[in-house]
């Protein structure tokens, strides 16, 4: 008897220990993940205040080409013009430096007017990511007005036969093109609607993810990148790609705009088919057999020449982030992987592998993203959006996750 209550005893103590131990791996895990997002934000900081004396008043850091050893800068009709005030923001908020938020305010002045830009979808991007984050944090209600009207300017997309929002205009090679991007730009309409009570944005902005589950995504929900559509009757005219490897490969970034947008649009509804659809897309990315053991993707998960293709830091970057969103609305179990995703993704692009050094790359903090391999454009490149969605995540790791 007295033998058989030492040995539970021992085995209580046992179990003790093993739990101490886990929960000081833990704690040791959480405070290495917050000193190296600690650090990348110091890094940031000086990193964009070197950015900010080479850029010109007129335009917006765009990438570097590594070949000339040239930085090359935006107009700010670019679809990516407010990708680096969002930037300064998203540092603002972490570090408190008063020279980015100076600089930050700076380029809001030079991008305001695209608030009336009619020219593509790409609104959400321009005035979201720039003026929502210094709305978000400043609260000053003359950034709300932009976001507004912006968001007025995109709705006069909205074709209402095909029932979404045309992306891009007429041209030889589309009559009215919807690309898988087009879900980001989603994100300011919701917020508008949330904001000024005016449901007609949120309207267009569920109408637009309806018209996409079903016609961009195939039966292992990978999706397409354009789907072309007859604005007069809605009928699909055809399935194609722009910036993927051939019309019915997985082009790694679409796939995670696809995976942020749906997440994004069941934070605003609550929709449970939006929850689902972003539960499928993000099965489909975490169970690639082309996904790389560092986690930063090939530039098309159906790339030619895997191994050897260029990867995409944006795609990781933009995952990442829609990962650790989609874990709050997941069970326990998703959960857990999404945020051991999102921070195996968080630790490699941290690594020197994947961030520049201070003064070189241009200025960026990634290299090694492609914009457009199709067409030899920006191929293994730092590009201001994969900064910011890396940003972004490490801001979701460190203020949902630690
Ligand atoms: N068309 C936007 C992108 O390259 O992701």
């Amino acid at each position: 008897m007295l033998r058989e209550r030492l040995r539970i005893r021992q085995l209580l103590l046992a179990a003790f220990c093993v739990l101490v131990t886990m929960g000081s791996l833990q704690a040791q895990s959480k405070s290495a993940m917050k000193a190296m997002i600690k650090t990348q934000f110091d890094f940031a900081a000086r990193q964009y205040k070197l950015m900010a004396k080479q850029t010109p008043a007129d335009k917006m850091p765009q990438t570097f080409d590594p070949k000339t050893g040239k930085s090359v800068f935006s107009n700010m009709q670019w679809w990516c013009s407010g990708f680096y005030p969002g930037t300064l923001w998203l540092i603002y908020e972490q570090t408190g430096d008063k020279a980015i938020k100076a600089e930050a305010e700076k380029r809001l002045e030079v991008l305001a007017p695209m608030k009336h830009y009619k020219g593509n979808h790409d609104l959400g991007f321009m005035i979201n990511c720039s003026f929502g984050n210094a709305f978000k944090i400043t609260r000053d209600p003359g950034y709300a007005k932009t976001l507004d009207t912006a968001a007025a300017t995109l709705a006069l997309r909205y074709r209402p036969k095909v029932h979404a929002i045309q992306s891009w205009n007429k041209s030889k090679n589309f009559t009215c093109p919807v690309i898988i991007d087009n879900m980001m730009n989603l994100e300011l309409l919701c917020w508008v609607s949330a904001h000024t009570g005016d449901t007609s944005y949120l309207h267009i902005a569920r109408e637009h993810a309806n018209t996409t589950i079903k016609n961009h995504f195939r039966p292992d929900y990978s999706s397409y990148h354009v789907i072309d559509y007859d604005p007069n009757t809605g009928a699909v005219i055809a399935k194609r790609t722009w910036q993927g490897a051939n019309d019915s490969s997985s082009w790694a970034r679409g796939q995670a705009w696809g995976l942020y947008g749906y997440t994004m649009m069941y934070r605003f509804t609550k929709t449970k088919a939006y929850l689902n659809q972003a539960l499928h897309i993000a099965h489909y990315i975490l169970t690639s057999p082309s996904m790389p053991a560092d986690m930063i993707p090939y530039w098309d998960y159906d790339a030619p020449g895997i191994p050897d293709a260029p990867r995409d830091a944006s795609a990781a970057a933009i995952t990442a982030s829609a990962l650790l969103e989609l874990a709050q609305y997941a069970s326990r179990k998703d959960a857990k992987t999404y945020v051991a995703a999102a921070k195996k993704i968080l630790v490699s692009l941290s690594s020197d592998k994947y961030r520049a050094q201070l003064g070189k790359n241009g200025d960026f903090i990634l290299m090694h993203s492609t914009g457009a391999k199709p067409f030899g454009s920006e191929v293994d490149s730092p590009l201001s959006y994969a900064d910011y969605y890396y940003l972004e995540a490490l801001s979701r790791y460190k203020d949902w996750y630690l």
